[in-house]
Protein backbone atom coordinates (compact mmCIF):
# COMPACT_ATOMS: atom_id res chain seq x y z
CA UNK A 1 0.00 0.00 0.00
CA UNK A 2 2.74 2.61 1.03
CA UNK A 3 4.40 2.14 -2.54
CA UNK A 4 0.80 3.00 -4.09
CA UNK A 5 0.11 5.97 -1.62
CA UNK A 6 3.47 6.99 -2.49
CA UNK A 7 3.33 6.78 -6.50
CA UNK A 8 -0.02 8.28 -6.45
CA UNK A 9 2.15 11.87 -4.38
CA UNK A 10 4.76 11.62 -6.59
CA UNK A 11 2.93 11.46 -10.15
CA UNK A 12 0.22 13.34 -8.98
CA UNK A 13 -2.74 11.32 -8.33
CA UNK A 14 -3.61 12.13 -4.53
CA UNK A 15 -2.48 14.34 -2.27
CA UNK A 16 -2.73 15.18 1.37
CA UNK A 17 -5.47 18.08 1.71
CA UNK A 18 -3.59 21.24 3.39
CA UNK A 19 -0.22 19.66 3.13
CA UNK A 20 1.73 22.91 3.56
CA UNK A 21 -0.25 23.03 6.86
CA UNK A 22 0.34 19.74 8.07
CA UNK A 23 -2.48 18.04 6.31
CA UNK A 24 -5.99 17.54 7.57
CA UNK A 25 -7.35 14.14 8.71
CA UNK A 26 -9.76 12.33 6.63
CA UNK A 27 -9.40 14.81 3.41
CA UNK A 28 -7.57 14.24 0.22
CA UNK A 29 -7.00 16.39 -3.05
CA UNK A 30 -7.04 14.83 -6.46
CA UNK A 31 -4.00 16.22 -7.72
CA UNK A 32 -3.65 16.61 -12.18
CA UNK A 33 -3.64 12.75 -13.20
CA UNK A 34 -6.32 11.86 -10.34
CA UNK A 35 -8.74 14.79 -10.88
CA UNK A 36 -8.29 13.09 -15.08
CA UNK A 37 -8.69 9.65 -13.37
CA UNK A 38 -11.79 10.56 -11.13
CA UNK A 39 -13.67 12.59 -14.13
CA UNK A 40 -12.77 9.23 -16.38
CA UNK A 41 -14.35 6.97 -13.88
CA UNK A 42 -17.32 9.11 -13.26
CA UNK A 43 -18.27 9.51 -16.61
CA UNK A 44 -18.16 6.09 -17.41
CA UNK A 45 -20.29 6.06 -14.67
CA UNK A 46 -22.89 8.14 -16.01
CA UNK A 47 -22.82 7.10 -19.63
CA UNK A 48 -23.55 3.24 -18.48
CA UNK A 49 -26.20 4.19 -16.11
CA UNK A 50 -28.11 7.12 -17.45
CA UNK A 51 -27.22 7.86 -20.87
CA UNK A 52 -27.17 4.31 -22.50
CA UNK A 53 -30.61 3.49 -20.26
CA UNK A 54 -33.81 4.64 -21.37
CA UNK A 55 -35.60 3.94 -17.75
CA UNK A 56 -33.03 6.26 -16.13
CA UNK A 57 -32.48 10.10 -15.27
CA UNK A 58 -29.70 12.35 -13.43
CA UNK A 59 -29.80 14.92 -10.66
CA UNK A 60 -27.62 17.45 -9.56
CA UNK A 61 -28.92 18.54 -5.82
CA UNK A 62 -27.52 21.10 -3.35
CA UNK A 63 -25.49 20.10 -1.09
CA UNK A 64 -26.95 22.10 1.87
CA UNK A 65 -30.79 20.75 2.67
CA UNK A 66 -33.66 21.73 4.88
CA UNK A 67 -32.60 19.98 8.61
CA UNK A 68 -36.09 18.54 8.08
CA UNK A 69 -34.64 16.26 5.79
CA UNK A 70 -32.03 15.03 8.56
CA UNK A 71 -34.83 14.21 11.03
CA UNK A 72 -37.02 12.84 8.32
CA UNK A 73 -34.63 10.66 6.78
CA UNK A 74 -33.57 9.28 10.11
CA UNK A 75 -30.12 10.35 10.32
CA UNK A 76 -30.27 12.96 13.39
CA UNK A 77 -31.77 10.04 15.69
CA UNK A 78 -29.85 6.37 13.94
CA UNK A 79 -26.29 8.17 12.05
CA UNK A 80 -24.64 7.19 15.26
CA UNK A 81 -21.49 5.43 15.72
CA UNK A 82 -20.50 3.95 19.20
CA UNK A 83 -17.05 5.25 20.54
CA UNK A 84 -14.95 4.63 23.66
CA UNK A 85 -11.91 6.67 24.64
CA UNK A 86 -8.96 5.39 26.03
CA UNK A 87 -8.45 6.51 29.52
CA UNK A 88 -4.49 6.84 29.40
CA UNK A 89 -3.70 8.14 25.86
CA UNK A 90 -6.92 9.80 25.50
CA UNK A 91 -7.14 8.16 21.79
CA UNK A 92 -10.31 7.75 20.49
CA UNK A 93 -11.89 4.45 18.39
CA UNK A 94 -14.66 3.29 17.08
CA UNK A 95 -16.38 0.19 19.29
CA UNK A 96 -17.22 -1.76 15.84
CA UNK A 97 -13.10 -1.74 15.05
CA UNK A 98 -11.86 -2.51 17.91
CA UNK A 99 -10.90 -6.24 18.56
CA UNK A 100 -9.64 -6.43 21.80
CA UNK A 101 -10.96 -4.92 25.23
CA UNK A 102 -8.14 -2.65 25.99
CA UNK A 103 -6.21 0.61 24.20
CA UNK A 104 -4.80 -0.65 20.72
CA UNK A 105 -2.31 2.03 20.74
CA UNK A 106 -1.01 2.21 24.32
CA UNK A 107 -3.38 -1.36 26.19
CA UNK A 108 -4.84 1.17 28.39
CA UNK A 109 -8.26 1.60 29.76
CA UNK A 110 -10.98 2.26 27.79
CA UNK A 111 -14.07 4.26 29.06
CA UNK A 112 -17.87 2.90 28.04
CA UNK A 113 -19.02 3.34 24.81
CA UNK A 114 -20.93 6.69 23.95
CA UNK A 115 -22.87 7.43 20.74
CA UNK A 116 -21.54 10.05 18.35
CA UNK A 117 -23.76 11.24 15.55
CA UNK A 118 -21.16 11.46 12.12
CA UNK A 119 -22.76 14.06 10.58
CA UNK A 120 -21.15 17.25 9.99
CA UNK A 121 -23.00 20.73 11.52
CA UNK A 122 -23.05 23.85 9.66
CA UNK A 123 -24.95 27.19 9.72
CA UNK A 124 -26.63 29.23 6.87
CA UNK A 125 -27.46 32.61 7.40
CA UNK A 126 -25.38 35.99 8.18
CA UNK A 127 -26.18 36.36 11.99
CA UNK A 128 -25.49 34.16 14.86
CA UNK A 129 -28.98 34.04 15.83
CA UNK A 130 -31.01 34.12 12.56
CA UNK A 131 -29.31 31.38 10.95
CA UNK A 132 -30.36 27.86 10.55
CA UNK A 133 -28.26 25.00 11.56
CA UNK A 134 -27.69 22.54 9.21
CA UNK A 135 -25.92 19.46 7.99
CA UNK A 136 -23.45 18.86 4.85
CA UNK A 137 -24.88 15.93 3.28
CA UNK A 138 -23.76 12.27 4.67
CA UNK A 139 -25.13 10.90 1.59
CA UNK A 140 -26.36 12.31 -1.75
CA UNK A 141 -29.57 10.05 -2.06
CA UNK A 142 -31.46 12.34 -0.06
CA UNK A 143 -32.32 14.94 -2.93
CA UNK A 144 -33.38 12.00 -4.68
CA UNK A 145 -36.28 11.34 -2.38
CA UNK A 146 -36.98 15.13 -1.91
CA UNK A 147 -37.01 15.78 -5.30
CA UNK A 148 -38.82 12.87 -6.79
CA UNK A 149 -42.23 14.96 -7.52
CA UNK A 150 -40.38 17.26 -8.96
CA UNK A 151 -38.61 14.60 -11.53
CA UNK A 152 -42.12 12.77 -11.85
CA UNK A 153 -43.32 15.83 -13.14
CA UNK A 154 -41.04 17.60 -15.00
CA UNK A 155 -39.15 14.36 -17.05
CA UNK A 156 -42.20 12.38 -17.31
CA UNK A 157 -40.64 9.30 -16.51
CA UNK A 158 -42.78 5.84 -15.18
CA UNK A 159 -41.77 4.03 -12.73
CA UNK A 160 -40.01 1.27 -12.88
CA UNK A 161 -37.52 3.98 -13.69
CA UNK A 162 -34.31 5.18 -11.59
CA UNK A 163 -32.60 8.67 -10.57
CA UNK A 164 -28.93 8.98 -10.48
CA UNK A 165 -26.59 11.36 -9.13
CA UNK A 166 -23.05 12.13 -8.52
CA UNK A 167 -21.93 14.21 -5.62
CA UNK A 168 -20.28 15.13 -2.85
CA UNK A 169 -20.89 13.57 0.90
CA UNK A 170 -19.60 14.57 4.17
CA UNK A 171 -19.66 12.43 7.36
CA UNK A 172 -17.11 12.92 10.70
CA UNK A 173 -15.84 9.47 10.51
CA UNK A 174 -14.03 9.26 13.99
CA UNK A 175 -10.99 7.35 12.55
CA UNK A 176 -10.57 7.99 8.71
CA UNK A 177 -7.80 5.88 7.58
CA UNK A 178 -6.60 3.43 4.83
CA UNK A 179 -5.39 6.56 2.50
CA UNK A 180 -8.80 7.10 0.85
CA UNK A 181 -10.79 4.49 1.82
CA UNK A 182 -12.64 6.20 4.93
CA UNK A 183 -12.43 9.89 4.80
CA UNK A 184 -14.84 12.93 5.71
CA UNK A 185 -15.14 14.34 2.77
CA UNK A 186 -16.05 11.79 -0.57
CA UNK A 187 -18.04 11.55 -3.14
CA UNK A 188 -20.95 9.16 -3.87
CA UNK A 189 -22.74 7.55 -6.96
CA UNK A 190 -26.11 6.93 -6.03
CA UNK A 191 -29.37 5.34 -8.06
CA UNK A 192 -32.75 5.26 -6.65
CA UNK A 193 -34.28 2.88 -8.80
CA UNK A 194 -37.89 3.69 -8.31
CA UNK A 195 -40.12 0.25 -8.58
CA UNK A 196 -43.38 -1.55 -7.42
CA UNK A 197 -43.18 -3.92 -4.42
CA UNK A 198 -43.84 -7.08 -6.37
CA UNK A 199 -40.81 -6.43 -8.87
CA UNK A 200 -38.51 -5.68 -5.80
CA UNK A 201 -36.49 -9.38 -6.22
CA UNK A 202 -36.35 -8.73 -9.84
CA UNK A 203 -34.94 -5.08 -9.89
CA UNK A 204 -32.71 -6.21 -7.32
CA UNK A 205 -31.19 -9.02 -9.24
CA UNK A 206 -31.47 -6.76 -12.57
CA UNK A 207 -28.74 -4.67 -10.43
CA UNK A 208 -26.42 -7.35 -8.90
CA UNK A 209 -25.68 -8.18 -12.48
CA UNK A 210 -25.36 -4.27 -13.67
CA UNK A 211 -23.52 -3.47 -10.81
CA UNK A 212 -21.02 -6.77 -11.30
CA UNK A 213 -20.31 -6.02 -14.73
CA UNK A 214 -19.40 -2.70 -14.30
CA UNK A 215 -16.66 -3.56 -11.86
CA UNK A 216 -15.47 -5.88 -14.64
CA UNK A 217 -15.23 -2.98 -17.67
CA UNK A 218 -13.43 -0.28 -15.24
CA UNK A 219 -10.73 -3.35 -14.97
CA UNK A 220 -11.15 -4.98 -11.65
CA UNK A 221 -9.88 -8.38 -11.60
CA UNK A 222 -12.90 -10.81 -11.10
CA UNK A 223 -11.24 -12.91 -8.08
CA UNK A 224 -10.45 -9.44 -5.89
CA UNK A 225 -14.43 -8.68 -5.83
CA UNK A 226 -17.42 -10.53 -4.17
CA UNK A 227 -20.82 -10.02 -2.85
CA UNK A 228 -21.48 -9.92 1.29
CA UNK A 229 -24.88 -10.22 2.12
CA UNK A 230 -25.70 -8.57 5.19
CA UNK A 231 -27.85 -10.46 7.67
CA UNK A 232 -30.73 -9.31 8.53
CA UNK A 233 -29.86 -8.27 12.34
CA UNK A 234 -26.90 -6.17 10.89
CA UNK A 235 -28.86 -4.15 8.69
CA UNK A 236 -29.35 0.17 8.20
CA UNK A 237 -32.68 1.37 9.59
CA UNK A 238 -34.13 1.69 6.39
CA UNK A 239 -33.10 -1.43 4.71
CA UNK A 240 -34.96 -4.43 4.27
CA UNK A 241 -31.90 -6.34 2.63
CA UNK A 242 -28.60 -5.42 1.68
CA UNK A 243 -25.52 -6.64 -0.38
CA UNK A 244 -22.31 -4.89 -0.37
CA UNK A 245 -19.63 -5.39 -3.04
CA UNK A 246 -16.31 -5.86 -1.19
CA UNK A 247 -12.49 -5.39 -2.98
CA UNK A 248 -9.76 -7.19 -1.79
CA UNK A 249 -7.64 -4.16 -1.16
CA UNK A 250 -3.97 -4.94 0.37
CA UNK A 251 -5.27 -4.11 3.78
CA UNK A 252 -8.19 -6.80 3.25
CA UNK A 253 -11.88 -6.31 2.04
CA UNK A 254 -13.58 -3.55 2.12
CA UNK A 255 -16.41 -2.38 1.00
CA UNK A 256 -16.92 -0.60 -2.20
CA UNK A 257 -20.50 -0.14 -2.36
CA UNK A 258 -24.18 -1.22 -1.26
CA UNK A 259 -26.97 -2.55 -2.66
CA UNK A 260 -29.98 -1.87 -0.76
CA UNK A 261 -33.77 -2.59 -0.76
CA UNK A 262 -34.85 0.53 0.88
CA UNK A 263 -38.63 -0.33 0.56
CA UNK A 264 -40.91 2.49 1.15
CA UNK A 265 -39.35 3.67 3.89
CA UNK A 266 -37.48 7.11 2.66
CA UNK A 267 -40.58 8.49 0.82
CA UNK A 268 -43.33 7.79 3.66
CA UNK A 269 -41.12 9.62 5.88
CA UNK A 270 -40.71 12.67 3.37
CA UNK A 271 -44.29 12.24 3.35
CA UNK A 272 -44.57 12.41 7.16
CA UNK A 273 -42.20 14.78 7.64
CA UNK A 274 -43.14 17.49 5.17
CA UNK A 275 -46.70 17.20 4.99
CA UNK A 276 -46.15 16.66 1.10
CA UNK A 277 -47.97 13.32 -0.48
CA UNK A 278 -45.33 11.53 -2.21
CA UNK A 279 -47.06 9.04 -3.65
CA UNK A 280 -47.15 7.77 -7.70
CA UNK A 281 -50.19 8.09 -9.48
CA UNK A 282 -49.89 5.36 -13.01
CA UNK A 283 -50.86 7.52 -15.55
CA UNK A 284 -52.88 4.80 -17.16
CA UNK A 285 -54.64 2.87 -13.92
CA UNK A 286 -54.66 6.02 -12.26
CA UNK A 287 -53.33 3.63 -9.50
CA UNK A 288 -51.75 5.84 -6.50
CA UNK A 289 -49.03 4.48 -4.01
CA UNK A 290 -45.40 4.46 -2.76
CA UNK A 291 -42.77 3.08 -4.84
CA UNK A 292 -40.00 0.74 -3.37
CA UNK A 293 -36.83 1.58 -3.87
CA UNK A 294 -33.54 -0.53 -4.78
CA UNK A 295 -29.78 1.13 -4.31
CA UNK A 296 -27.22 0.60 -5.45
CA UNK A 297 -25.12 3.56 -3.82
CA UNK A 298 -21.11 3.56 -4.74
CA UNK A 299 -18.05 5.49 -3.53
CA UNK A 300 -16.15 7.04 -5.97
CA UNK A 301 -13.26 7.43 -3.89
CA UNK A 302 -12.92 3.74 -3.12
CA UNK A 303 -13.70 2.94 -6.40
CA UNK A 304 -10.78 5.15 -7.34
CA UNK A 305 -8.46 3.44 -4.69
CA UNK A 306 -9.55 -0.17 -5.51
CA UNK A 307 -8.97 1.58 -9.80
CA UNK A 308 -5.29 2.31 -8.65
CA UNK A 309 -4.58 -1.11 -6.70
CA UNK A 310 -5.76 -3.22 -9.73
CA UNK A 311 -3.44 -1.10 -11.76
CA UNK A 312 -0.50 -1.02 -9.56
CA UNK A 313 2.05 -3.21 -11.38
CA UNK A 314 6.04 -3.98 -10.39
CA UNK A 315 7.15 -5.82 -13.67
CA UNK A 316 10.16 -7.22 -13.89
CA UNK A 317 11.67 -6.77 -17.76
CA UNK A 318 14.01 -8.70 -20.24
CA UNK A 319 17.39 -8.10 -19.12
CA UNK A 320 17.05 -7.20 -15.40
CA UNK A 321 15.24 -4.16 -15.99
CA UNK A 322 12.40 -3.06 -13.95
CA UNK A 323 9.44 -1.15 -14.78
CA UNK A 324 6.24 0.20 -12.72
CA UNK A 325 3.28 0.18 -14.57
CA UNK A 326 -0.26 1.58 -13.81
CA UNK A 327 -2.57 -0.89 -16.16
CA UNK A 328 -5.56 1.04 -16.33
CA UNK A 329 -8.27 0.21 -19.17
CA UNK A 330 -8.13 3.34 -21.22
CA UNK A 331 -11.32 4.33 -21.32
CA UNK A 332 -9.84 5.49 -17.70
CA UNK A 333 -6.40 6.30 -18.42
CA UNK A 334 -5.66 10.00 -17.14
CA UNK A 335 -3.66 10.83 -20.52
CA UNK A 336 -4.47 8.39 -23.57
CA UNK A 337 -1.40 9.49 -25.64
CA UNK A 338 2.03 10.52 -25.24
CA UNK A 339 3.47 12.24 -27.93
CA UNK A 340 7.40 12.30 -28.33
CA UNK A 341 10.17 13.21 -30.94
CA UNK A 342 12.55 10.49 -30.92
CA UNK A 343 15.75 13.53 -30.81
CA UNK A 344 14.30 17.58 -30.73
CA UNK A 345 16.87 18.38 -33.43
CA UNK A 346 16.20 17.91 -37.43
CA UNK A 347 12.53 19.49 -37.33
CA UNK A 348 11.07 16.12 -35.66
CA UNK A 349 10.31 18.13 -32.59
CA UNK A 350 7.98 20.48 -34.55
CA UNK A 351 6.01 18.02 -35.73
CA UNK A 352 5.43 16.11 -33.05
CA UNK A 353 4.29 19.19 -31.28
CA UNK A 354 1.91 19.74 -34.29
CA UNK A 355 0.31 15.82 -34.10
CA UNK A 356 0.10 16.56 -30.58
CA UNK A 357 -2.06 19.51 -30.77
CA UNK A 358 -4.20 17.67 -33.41
CA UNK A 359 -4.56 14.97 -31.06
CA UNK A 360 -5.47 16.91 -28.08
CA UNK A 361 -8.78 17.25 -29.94
CA UNK A 362 -9.91 14.15 -29.50
CA UNK A 363 -8.59 13.25 -26.30
CA UNK A 364 -6.04 14.06 -23.26
CA UNK A 365 -2.08 14.02 -24.73
CA UNK A 366 1.01 14.86 -22.84
CA UNK A 367 4.17 16.21 -24.97
CA UNK A 368 7.72 14.94 -23.58
CA UNK A 369 10.87 15.86 -25.55
CA UNK A 370 12.89 15.45 -22.01
CA UNK A 371 15.67 12.97 -21.90
CA UNK A 372 16.54 9.51 -23.67
CA UNK A 373 12.82 7.91 -25.65
CA UNK A 374 13.19 5.02 -22.58
CA UNK A 375 12.68 7.05 -19.51
CA UNK A 376 9.64 9.07 -21.49
CA UNK A 377 8.23 5.53 -21.93
CA UNK A 378 8.80 4.93 -18.03
CA UNK A 379 7.10 7.87 -17.07
CA UNK A 380 3.89 8.00 -19.39
CA UNK A 381 3.99 3.98 -18.22
CA UNK A 382 3.57 5.02 -14.63
CA UNK A 383 1.11 7.31 -15.30
CA UNK A 384 -0.64 4.40 -17.14
CA UNK A 385 -0.95 6.05 -20.09
CA UNK A 386 -2.07 2.90 -22.85
CA UNK A 387 -0.19 4.82 -25.77
CA UNK A 388 3.04 6.30 -26.66
CA UNK A 389 3.46 8.01 -30.46
CA UNK A 390 7.35 8.58 -31.35
CA UNK A 391 8.04 10.78 -34.28
CA UNK A 392 10.81 9.87 -36.11
CA UNK A 393 13.07 10.77 -38.98
CA UNK A 394 10.98 7.94 -40.82
CA UNK A 395 7.84 10.22 -40.55
CA UNK A 396 9.44 13.09 -42.69
CA UNK A 397 9.58 10.20 -45.24
CA UNK A 398 6.58 8.87 -45.41
CA UNK A 399 4.14 10.51 -42.56
CA UNK A 400 4.17 7.33 -40.56
CA UNK A 401 4.78 7.05 -36.88
CA UNK A 402 5.49 4.31 -34.42
CA UNK A 403 2.91 3.73 -31.56
CA UNK A 404 3.87 1.89 -28.55
CA UNK A 405 1.20 -0.15 -26.41
CA UNK A 406 1.41 0.23 -22.76
CA UNK A 407 1.31 -3.29 -21.36
CA UNK A 408 2.73 -5.74 -24.25
CA UNK A 409 5.13 -2.87 -25.22
CA UNK A 410 4.95 -3.63 -28.85
CA UNK A 411 5.05 -1.55 -31.56
CA UNK A 412 3.33 -0.89 -34.38
CA UNK A 413 3.74 1.71 -37.92
CA UNK A 414 0.70 3.53 -38.70
CA UNK A 415 -0.09 6.55 -40.60
CA UNK A 416 -0.66 9.82 -38.78
CA UNK A 417 -3.77 10.52 -39.70
CA UNK A 418 -4.79 7.75 -38.88
CA UNK A 419 -3.40 7.83 -35.42
CA UNK A 420 -6.72 9.87 -34.03
CA UNK A 421 -9.35 7.58 -34.33
CA UNK A 422 -7.06 4.63 -33.79
CA UNK A 423 -6.86 5.95 -30.06
CA UNK A 424 -9.72 7.51 -29.98
CA UNK A 425 -11.58 3.97 -30.94
CA UNK A 426 -9.27 2.24 -27.97
CA UNK A 427 -10.14 4.37 -25.40
CA UNK A 428 -14.03 4.74 -25.97
CA UNK A 429 -16.05 4.52 -23.25
CA UNK A 430 -18.90 2.63 -25.46
CA UNK A 431 -19.52 -1.27 -25.01
CA UNK A 432 -21.50 -3.67 -26.85
N1 LIG B 1 -27.32 6.07 0.57
C1 LIG B 1 -26.77 4.87 1.12
C2 LIG B 1 -25.43 5.07 1.64
O1 LIG B 1 -24.93 6.17 1.73
P1 LIG B 1 -23.38 3.78 2.61
O2 LIG B 1 -23.08 2.29 2.61
O3 LIG B 1 -23.31 4.48 3.90
O4 LIG B 1 -24.82 3.89 1.96
C3 LIG B 1 -22.39 4.10 0.22
O5 LIG B 1 -22.42 4.50 1.57
C4 LIG B 1 -20.96 4.10 -0.29
O6 LIG B 1 -20.36 5.38 -0.05
C5 LIG B 1 -20.04 3.10 0.42
O7 LIG B 1 -20.17 1.81 -0.12
C6 LIG B 1 -18.69 3.70 0.14
O8 LIG B 1 -18.24 3.36 -1.15
C7 LIG B 1 -18.97 5.20 0.17
N2 LIG B 1 -18.59 5.74 1.49
C8 LIG B 1 -19.33 5.76 2.62
N3 LIG B 1 -18.66 6.34 3.63
C9 LIG B 1 -17.44 6.69 3.13
C10 LIG B 1 -16.29 7.33 3.68
N4 LIG B 1 -16.25 7.75 4.93
N5 LIG B 1 -15.21 7.54 2.87
C11 LIG B 1 -15.25 7.14 1.57
N6 LIG B 1 -16.32 6.53 1.01
C12 LIG B 1 -17.39 6.31 1.76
Amino acid sequence: MERIVSLCKRRGFVYQSSGIYGGINGCWDFGPMGAELKRNLKHDWWYVNVLQRDDMVGLDASILMHPRVWEASGHVEQFHDMLVDCKECKHRFREDHLEGSVCPDCGGELTDAKAFNSMLKTRMGVSDDSSTETYLRPETCQSIFVDFKEVCSSSRTKVPFGIAQIGKSFRNEINPRNFIFRSREFEQMEIEFFCREEEEDKWFEHWKECIWQWYLDIGLTESKIRWFAHPKESLAHYSKRTEDVEYEFPFGWGELQGLANRGTYDLKQHSEYSSKDMSYVDQQSREKYIPTVIEPSAGVDRTILAVLCDAYEEEELEGGDKRTVMRFVPKLAPIKAGVFPLVKKDGLADIAMGLEKKLRKKFATFYDQGGAIGRRYRRMDEIGTPFCVCVDYETKENDTVTIRERDSMEQVRLKMDELGDYIAIRCSHERD
